[in-house]
């Protein structure tokens, strides 16, 4: 005996129901969809792509990668370098092109010494879909497209099976991402299926003649807002989010400003200062070119990088990180590890070149790490103390030469620390 107004209810819910599972369901398949295409090629892949794709692993792989040379050249944004009915016409018989005197057919021709690529009897559709493919690998990250096909070689090769190992932390978090998700649509359908069942339950028992007091009042229970809020559980549930939101700040602050000793986050790129510093013995200023002549130590550009890495170990996928950057004229996204509160100032040519102090004293052993972390403090203790313990380099600096007279004319005996000089007093430090 369902009334028609909780009929109405029903479908109501059901209609809810309903369309969060198509909602989920849809969004599920777009994700599959967009995870499925990472790797194979950038974008939209459109139905020439992969055919040009097939044809191009089958038919030029064996020469051509895309971002190298194998035997061929590197076929990246080959598109923009050469018209496409040159591309044609070169595909499909190129001796005849540099018989003929083509002067860029010549050119290649020459500086391959004079290697014949061989012809192929392709449609002008055929090599216009290899064109696109090209286009479309173009504008992928260098690290995926590591070519897999053909006889390339050993290196290539490898590089294809180590494969980009940054790409997993962003698979990682669009799995968890996916997997929040799919968590609160579940709660959401779950919470509705449970209202349907009250409800139905709810009719069942308003059809029961004999009901006592208190079923009655149950099921003329309404809803009343003012009874969720006062509930101890909504309380509870509250206060327990608040307390996180609360931690998860606190721990934010700590971290996002640093001052965290021992903090050594995951970089981008398996950067070895144990290697280049320690191993190959590569002054530290060689790559932190300002430390000794401003403020803040810079991280180096990927130029710097590419003065030893455009010829050592380019087909390591790490080094290949390099190159993607390069080619999309981004920054590589190093995280930072130092990083002392914007109120406080710190100077490093003051440190290193006037106060002479060694690298290794602040940031201890950093040629024997694999990877970078915070070795001292960071704290207004710790260069506080420094002050005060350290005597001021003042050997051969002119500037000191008087204060250093005064210094001694007043304090018999006792050390011209930093300190002495001004060096603990808040302004030195703070704006
Ligand atoms: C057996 C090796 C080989 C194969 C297979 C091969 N190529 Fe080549 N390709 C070369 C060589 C070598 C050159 C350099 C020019 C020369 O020496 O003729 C070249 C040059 C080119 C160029 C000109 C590059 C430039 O920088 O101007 C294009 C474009 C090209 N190839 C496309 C293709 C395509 C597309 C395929 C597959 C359908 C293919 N090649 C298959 C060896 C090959
Ligand atoms: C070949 C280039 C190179 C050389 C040589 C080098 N570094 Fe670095 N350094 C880097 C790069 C790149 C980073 C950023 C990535 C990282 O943190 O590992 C970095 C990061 C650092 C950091 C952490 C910066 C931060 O984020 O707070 C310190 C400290 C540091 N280097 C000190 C040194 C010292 C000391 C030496 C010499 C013993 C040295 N580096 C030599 C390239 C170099
Ligand atoms: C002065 C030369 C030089 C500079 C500059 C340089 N490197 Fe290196 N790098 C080397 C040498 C040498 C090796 C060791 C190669 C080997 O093991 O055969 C190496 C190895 C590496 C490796 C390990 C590669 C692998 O797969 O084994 C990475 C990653 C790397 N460097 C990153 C960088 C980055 C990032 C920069 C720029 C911040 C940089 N390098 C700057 C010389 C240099
Ligand atoms: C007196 C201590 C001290 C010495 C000596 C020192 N550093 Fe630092 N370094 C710091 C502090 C503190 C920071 C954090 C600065 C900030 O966050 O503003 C830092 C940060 C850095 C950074 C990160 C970029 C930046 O400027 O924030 C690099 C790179 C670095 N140091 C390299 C070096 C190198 C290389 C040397 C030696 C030539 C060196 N440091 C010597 C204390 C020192
Ligand atoms: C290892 C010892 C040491 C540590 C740690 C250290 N300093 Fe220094 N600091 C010195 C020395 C030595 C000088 C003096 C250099 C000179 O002018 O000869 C100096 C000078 C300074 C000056 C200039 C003082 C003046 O009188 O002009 C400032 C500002 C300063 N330090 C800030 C800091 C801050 C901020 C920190 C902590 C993040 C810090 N220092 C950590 C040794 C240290
Ligand atoms: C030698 C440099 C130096 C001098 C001198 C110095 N401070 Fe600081 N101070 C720092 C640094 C670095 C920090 C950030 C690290 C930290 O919070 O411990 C800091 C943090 C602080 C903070 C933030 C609170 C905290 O601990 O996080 C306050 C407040 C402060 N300083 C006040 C002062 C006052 C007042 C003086 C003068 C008596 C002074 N400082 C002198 C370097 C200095």
């Amino acid at each position: 005996m369902i009334s028609c107004k909780s009929n109405k209810k029903y479908s109501f819910l059901l209609a809810l129901l309903f369309s969060f599972l198509t909602v989920f369901s849809s969004f599920a398949q777009g994700e599959q969809a967009s995870v499925s295409q990472d790797g194979v090629t950038a974008g939209a892949a459109g139905p020439d792509v992969q055919a040009g794709g097939t044809l191009f692993k089958n038919n030029c792989a064996s020469c051509h990668a895309i971002n190298e040379k194998v035997v061929g050249p590197a076929l990246r944004d080959i598109h923009k370098k050469h018209k496409l009915p040159w591309l044609i016409s070169w595909i499909r018989n190129s001796s005849k092109m540099v018989q003929s005197g083509d002067k860029q057919a010549v050119q290649i021709f020459n500086e391959y010494d004079k290697q014949q690529m061989p012809s192929f009897a392709f449609s002008d559709e055929e090599i216009t879909s290899i064109v696109k493919y090209i286009e479309a690998e173009s504008a992928a990250p260098v690290a995926t497209t590591a070519p897999t096909g053909g006889n390339a070689n050993d290196q290539t090769a490898q590089a294809a099976t180590d494969g980009p190992g940054g790409e997993s932390i962003g698979d990682a978090g669009k799995y968890l991402n996916f997997i929040l998700i799919a968590l609160i649509v579940l709660l959401i359908v779950m919470v509705i299926t449970l209202l349907i069942i009250a409800n139905l339950m709810k009719d069942y028992l308003r059809g029961k003649k004999d009901l006592e007091g208190n079923d009655i009042e149950l099921v003329e229970q309404r809803w009343d807002f003012s009874k969720v809020y006062k509930s101890r559980a909504v309380q509870v549930i509250a206060g327990l989010i608040f307390f996180c939101v609360l931690l998860d700040i606190a721990i934010e602050e700590t971290y996002g400003v640093g001052l965290s000793q021992g903090y050594q986050p995951r970089q981008p790129i398996a950067f070895s200062h144990k290697l280049h510093a320690g191993e190959h013995q590569i002054n530290c200023n060689y790559c932190h070119t300002s430390v000794y002549k401003s403020a803040s130590a810079n991280i180096p550009s990927a130029n710097i990088c590419m003065n030893c890495h455009s010829q050592i170990k380019k087909d390591s996928p790490e080094i290949q990180k390099i190159y993607s950057a390069i080619e999309k004229n981004k920054p590589i996204e190093w995280v930072r590890v130092h990083n002392l509160p914007d109120f406080s100032y710190f100077n490093h040519s003051q440190h290193t070149k006037v106060g002479g102090i060694e690298c290794q004293t602040c940031h201890g052993p950093i040629e024997s790490m694999n990877v970078v972390y915070q070795y001292s403090p960071l704290t207004m203790g710790w260069c506080i103390n420094c002050h005060r313990e350290t005597p001021l380099n003042t050997e051969g600096n002119k500037y000191y030469d008087n204060l250093v007279k005064l210094h001694d004319e007043a304090n018999k005996g006792a050390a011209f620390t930093v300190a002495s000089n001004g060096g603990a007093e808040c302004s030195k430090c703070h704006y």
